[in-house]
Protein backbone atom coordinates (compact mmCIF):
# COMPACT_ATOMS: atom_id res chain seq x y z
CA UNK A 1 0.00 0.00 0.00
CA UNK A 2 1.41 3.31 -1.01
CA UNK A 3 1.72 6.12 1.04
CA UNK A 4 2.56 9.99 0.42
CA UNK A 5 3.62 12.47 3.20
CA UNK A 6 4.76 15.87 2.47
CA UNK A 7 7.86 16.77 3.48
CA UNK A 8 7.72 20.38 3.62
CA UNK A 9 4.29 22.54 3.50
CA UNK A 10 5.18 24.20 0.39
CA UNK A 11 7.03 21.47 -1.43
CA UNK A 12 8.66 17.76 -1.28
CA UNK A 13 6.66 14.55 -0.62
CA UNK A 14 7.92 11.50 0.94
CA UNK A 15 6.68 7.90 -0.91
CA UNK A 16 6.75 5.04 1.20
CA UNK A 17 5.33 0.92 1.10
CA UNK A 18 6.49 1.71 -3.02
CA UNK A 19 6.81 -2.19 -3.94
CA UNK A 20 5.97 -2.43 -7.76
CA UNK A 21 7.75 0.56 -9.49
CA UNK A 22 5.33 -0.86 -13.05
CA UNK A 23 2.59 -0.73 -11.03
CA UNK A 24 0.49 2.43 -12.94
CA UNK A 25 -0.81 3.20 -9.59
CA UNK A 26 2.63 4.08 -8.12
CA UNK A 27 3.52 5.99 -11.41
CA UNK A 28 0.32 8.23 -11.63
CA UNK A 29 1.01 8.99 -7.94
CA UNK A 30 4.65 9.85 -8.58
CA UNK A 31 4.12 11.79 -11.75
CA UNK A 32 1.07 13.66 -9.53
CA UNK A 33 3.39 14.32 -6.95
CA UNK A 34 6.15 15.71 -9.33
CA UNK A 35 3.23 18.24 -10.14
CA UNK A 36 2.03 19.47 -7.33
CA UNK A 37 4.62 18.97 -4.80
CA UNK A 38 7.72 20.13 -6.85
CA UNK A 39 10.17 16.63 -5.90
CA UNK A 40 9.49 12.84 -4.47
CA UNK A 41 11.70 10.74 -2.31
CA UNK A 42 11.65 7.25 -1.98
CA UNK A 43 13.87 6.10 0.07
CA UNK A 44 16.03 2.16 0.53
CA UNK A 45 14.94 1.61 -2.96
CA UNK A 46 18.63 0.97 -4.47
CA UNK A 47 17.38 1.15 -7.38
CA UNK A 48 20.37 -0.48 -10.47
CA UNK A 49 21.15 1.47 -13.54
CA UNK A 50 18.77 -1.27 -15.15
CA UNK A 51 16.03 -0.56 -12.72
CA UNK A 52 16.72 2.94 -12.64
CA UNK A 53 16.60 3.65 -16.36
CA UNK A 54 13.11 1.31 -16.41
CA UNK A 55 11.45 3.61 -14.04
CA UNK A 56 12.35 6.78 -15.75
CA UNK A 57 10.94 5.58 -18.74
CA UNK A 58 7.68 5.32 -16.83
CA UNK A 59 7.70 8.34 -16.14
CA UNK A 60 8.44 9.97 -19.52
CA UNK A 61 11.58 10.04 -22.21
CA UNK A 62 14.51 9.93 -21.02
CA UNK A 63 16.97 11.96 -22.61
CA UNK A 64 20.56 11.26 -23.36
CA UNK A 65 23.27 12.36 -25.14
CA UNK A 66 24.22 9.35 -26.92
CA UNK A 67 22.23 5.54 -26.91
CA UNK A 68 23.80 4.04 -24.00
CA UNK A 69 24.82 6.99 -22.28
CA UNK A 70 20.93 7.33 -20.42
CA UNK A 71 22.73 7.36 -17.28
CA UNK A 72 25.06 10.51 -16.17
CA UNK A 73 27.53 9.56 -12.95
CA UNK A 74 27.52 12.57 -10.54
CA UNK A 75 30.82 12.85 -8.93
CA UNK A 76 33.51 15.92 -9.13
CA UNK A 77 35.90 12.99 -9.25
CA UNK A 78 37.57 12.91 -12.49
CA UNK A 79 37.80 9.33 -13.35
CA UNK A 80 34.27 8.70 -12.60
CA UNK A 81 32.83 11.69 -14.56
CA UNK A 82 33.61 13.47 -17.96
CA UNK A 83 32.13 16.65 -16.33
CA UNK A 84 33.64 17.07 -12.77
CA UNK A 85 35.04 20.60 -13.97
CA UNK A 86 31.09 21.34 -15.04
CA UNK A 87 29.80 20.07 -11.70
CA UNK A 88 31.79 22.65 -9.51
CA UNK A 89 28.78 25.39 -11.13
CA UNK A 90 26.10 23.01 -9.32
CA UNK A 91 26.95 24.06 -5.79
CA UNK A 92 25.05 27.34 -6.71
CA UNK A 93 21.30 27.54 -6.68
CA UNK A 94 20.00 26.97 -10.03
CA UNK A 95 17.86 25.48 -12.67
CA UNK A 96 19.15 22.82 -15.35
CA UNK A 97 19.00 23.56 -18.89
CA UNK A 98 17.58 27.32 -18.64
CA UNK A 99 19.54 28.36 -22.25
CA UNK A 100 18.02 25.70 -23.61
CA UNK A 101 14.90 26.07 -25.91
CA UNK A 102 13.11 23.59 -23.69
CA UNK A 103 13.81 22.38 -20.20
CA UNK A 104 14.10 18.76 -18.86
CA UNK A 105 10.66 17.95 -17.10
CA UNK A 106 12.37 15.84 -14.45
CA UNK A 107 15.56 14.85 -12.88
CA UNK A 108 16.07 11.74 -11.33
CA UNK A 109 19.02 10.87 -8.84
CA UNK A 110 19.73 7.84 -7.29
CA UNK A 111 22.44 7.88 -4.63
CA UNK A 112 25.15 5.45 -4.60
CA UNK A 113 27.68 6.72 -2.30
CA UNK A 114 27.38 9.45 0.55
CA UNK A 115 30.15 11.92 1.38
CA UNK A 116 31.10 11.80 4.93
CA UNK A 117 30.53 15.09 5.48
CA UNK A 118 27.90 17.60 3.42
CA UNK A 119 27.00 16.69 0.09
CA UNK A 120 23.20 17.33 0.37
CA UNK A 121 20.99 18.11 -1.81
CA UNK A 122 18.75 21.79 -1.29
CA UNK A 123 15.75 22.26 -3.44
CA UNK A 124 13.90 26.08 -3.24
CA UNK A 125 10.11 25.54 -4.67
CA UNK A 126 9.87 28.78 -7.23
CA UNK A 127 5.84 27.90 -7.81
CA UNK A 128 5.49 28.51 -3.92
CA UNK A 129 8.17 31.56 -4.19
CA UNK A 130 6.13 32.97 -6.38
CA UNK A 131 2.32 32.41 -5.14
CA UNK A 132 3.32 34.36 -1.76
CA UNK A 133 5.14 37.44 -3.95
CA UNK A 134 3.36 40.32 -2.78
CA UNK A 135 0.95 41.82 -5.48
CA UNK A 136 2.93 45.10 -5.74
CA UNK A 137 6.14 42.93 -6.44
CA UNK A 138 4.17 40.15 -9.07
CA UNK A 139 2.90 43.49 -10.56
CA UNK A 140 6.92 44.81 -10.71
CA UNK A 141 7.89 41.76 -12.61
CA UNK A 142 5.09 41.22 -14.84
CA UNK A 143 6.42 41.11 -18.29
CA UNK A 144 10.17 41.71 -17.82
CA UNK A 145 12.46 39.45 -19.81
CA UNK A 146 15.61 37.56 -18.13
CA UNK A 147 18.66 36.30 -20.46
CA UNK A 148 20.57 33.20 -18.60
CA UNK A 149 24.19 32.59 -19.87
CA UNK A 150 26.53 29.88 -18.88
CA UNK A 151 28.98 32.97 -18.57
CA UNK A 152 26.93 33.74 -15.31
CA UNK A 153 26.79 30.21 -14.03
CA UNK A 154 30.83 31.36 -13.68
CA UNK A 155 30.72 34.63 -11.85
CA UNK A 156 30.96 33.13 -8.38
CA UNK A 157 32.85 29.72 -9.15
CA UNK A 158 35.66 31.68 -11.26
CA UNK A 159 34.84 35.41 -10.91
CA UNK A 160 38.59 36.40 -13.01
CA UNK A 161 38.24 34.03 -15.88
CA UNK A 162 41.01 33.86 -18.31
CA UNK A 163 40.72 35.74 -22.04
CA UNK A 164 41.21 31.90 -22.61
CA UNK A 165 37.76 31.14 -20.67
CA UNK A 166 35.85 34.04 -21.69
CA UNK A 167 36.67 32.60 -25.15
CA UNK A 168 34.93 29.31 -24.48
CA UNK A 169 31.79 31.19 -22.59
CA UNK A 170 31.08 33.26 -25.40
CA UNK A 171 30.36 30.26 -27.89
CA UNK A 172 27.89 29.22 -25.47
CA UNK A 173 24.15 29.59 -26.36
CA UNK A 174 22.46 32.51 -23.82
CA UNK A 175 18.58 32.40 -23.90
CA UNK A 176 15.94 34.54 -23.20
CA UNK A 177 12.98 33.90 -21.51
CA UNK A 178 10.08 35.77 -19.49
CA UNK A 179 10.74 35.84 -15.74
CA UNK A 180 7.50 34.97 -14.43
CA UNK A 181 6.43 31.93 -16.45
CA UNK A 182 3.21 30.84 -16.82
CA UNK A 183 2.72 27.52 -18.39
CA UNK A 184 0.32 26.18 -20.20
CA UNK A 185 -1.77 25.00 -17.34
CA UNK A 186 -1.94 28.56 -16.15
CA UNK A 187 0.68 27.55 -13.14
CA UNK A 188 3.65 30.65 -12.61
CA UNK A 189 7.25 30.03 -11.99
CA UNK A 190 9.97 31.92 -11.85
CA UNK A 191 13.31 31.88 -13.64
CA UNK A 192 16.30 32.67 -12.06
CA UNK A 193 19.31 31.41 -10.61
CA UNK A 194 22.79 31.38 -10.71
CA UNK A 195 22.48 31.68 -14.83
CA UNK A 196 19.90 34.40 -15.21
CA UNK A 197 22.67 37.03 -16.45
CA UNK A 198 20.82 40.22 -16.94
CA UNK A 199 16.72 41.59 -17.22
CA UNK A 200 16.10 42.95 -20.55
CA UNK A 201 16.92 46.62 -21.12
CA UNK A 202 17.69 47.08 -17.50
CA UNK A 203 20.35 49.04 -15.98
CA UNK A 204 23.32 46.36 -15.02
CA UNK A 205 23.15 47.00 -11.55
CA UNK A 206 19.76 47.30 -11.16
CA UNK A 207 19.42 44.14 -12.57
CA UNK A 208 21.95 42.39 -10.62
CA UNK A 209 19.97 43.70 -7.42
CA UNK A 210 16.32 42.64 -9.04
CA UNK A 211 17.93 38.81 -9.02
CA UNK A 212 19.49 38.68 -6.20
CA UNK A 213 16.84 40.16 -3.98
CA UNK A 214 14.42 37.63 -6.21
CA UNK A 215 16.67 34.67 -5.34
CA UNK A 216 16.84 35.51 -1.67
CA UNK A 217 13.47 35.92 -1.49
CA UNK A 218 12.79 32.19 -3.30
CA UNK A 219 15.04 30.35 -1.37
CA UNK A 220 13.96 31.32 2.36
CA UNK A 221 13.50 28.53 4.67
CA UNK A 222 9.72 28.46 3.75
CA UNK A 223 10.14 27.61 0.33
CA UNK A 224 13.21 24.86 0.48
CA UNK A 225 14.37 21.29 1.87
CA UNK A 226 17.76 20.02 2.01
CA UNK A 227 17.93 16.92 1.61
CA UNK A 228 20.69 14.90 2.95
CA UNK A 229 20.89 11.63 1.21
CA UNK A 230 21.21 7.99 2.49
CA UNK A 231 22.97 5.34 -0.01
CA UNK A 232 19.62 3.71 -2.03
CA UNK A 233 17.44 6.97 -1.60
CA UNK A 234 16.14 8.29 -4.86
CA UNK A 235 14.93 11.50 -5.65
CA UNK A 236 12.70 12.89 -8.34
CA UNK A 237 12.49 16.96 -8.85
CA UNK A 238 10.28 18.91 -11.52
CA UNK A 239 13.50 20.54 -13.07
CA UNK A 240 11.07 23.34 -14.78
CA UNK A 241 10.22 25.00 -10.94
CA UNK A 242 12.93 23.77 -8.42
CA UNK A 243 16.23 25.71 -8.07
CA UNK A 244 18.87 23.06 -6.76
CA UNK A 245 21.79 22.99 -5.47
CA UNK A 246 24.54 20.14 -3.89
CA UNK A 247 25.59 21.53 -0.43
CA UNK A 248 29.40 22.03 -0.04
CA UNK A 249 30.75 18.67 0.38
CA UNK A 250 35.03 17.33 -0.20
CA UNK A 251 35.86 16.78 -3.67
CA UNK A 252 38.02 13.98 -3.10
CA UNK A 253 35.19 12.24 -1.08
CA UNK A 254 33.17 8.90 -2.50
CA UNK A 255 30.16 11.21 -3.26
CA UNK A 256 28.20 10.02 -6.25
CA UNK A 257 24.80 9.94 -7.60
CA UNK A 258 23.59 8.31 -10.42
CA UNK A 259 21.15 10.64 -12.52
CA UNK A 260 18.67 10.18 -15.28
CA UNK A 261 16.66 13.17 -16.99
CA UNK A 262 13.03 13.57 -18.47
CA UNK A 263 12.84 15.45 -21.39
CA UNK A 264 10.52 18.24 -21.29
CA UNK A 265 7.71 19.01 -23.70
CA UNK A 266 7.11 22.51 -23.02
CA UNK A 267 9.64 25.56 -24.06
CA UNK A 268 10.26 28.35 -21.98
CA UNK A 269 7.98 31.48 -22.64
C1 LIG B 1 22.21 18.01 -11.10
C2 LIG B 1 22.56 18.69 -9.85
C3 LIG B 1 23.02 18.41 -7.51
C4 LIG B 1 23.66 17.42 -6.60
O1 LIG B 1 22.44 16.79 -11.21
O2 LIG B 1 21.67 18.69 -12.00
O3 LIG B 1 22.47 19.88 -9.78
O4 LIG B 1 23.38 17.49 -5.40
N1 LIG B 1 22.94 17.91 -8.82
O5 LIG B 1 24.47 16.62 -7.05
MN1 LIG C 1 21.48 20.72 -11.64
Amino acid sequence: MIETRAIRPALGVEVTGVEDLNDERVIAQCLEALKWRGFLLIRGLNLDDEAQLAFSRRLGEVRTPAPGQEIFVVSLDPAKSRSAEYLKGTFEWHIDDTTHDVPAKATMLTCRHTAMVGGGTEFASTYAAYDNLPERDRKRYEGLRVVHSFAATQRLANPNPTEEQLAMYSTMPTHESSLVWTRQDGRKSLVIGISADHIVGMRPDESRELLDELLAWTTQEQFCYAHQWEVGDVVIWDNTGMLHRALPYDPKSERTMHRTTIAGDEAWS
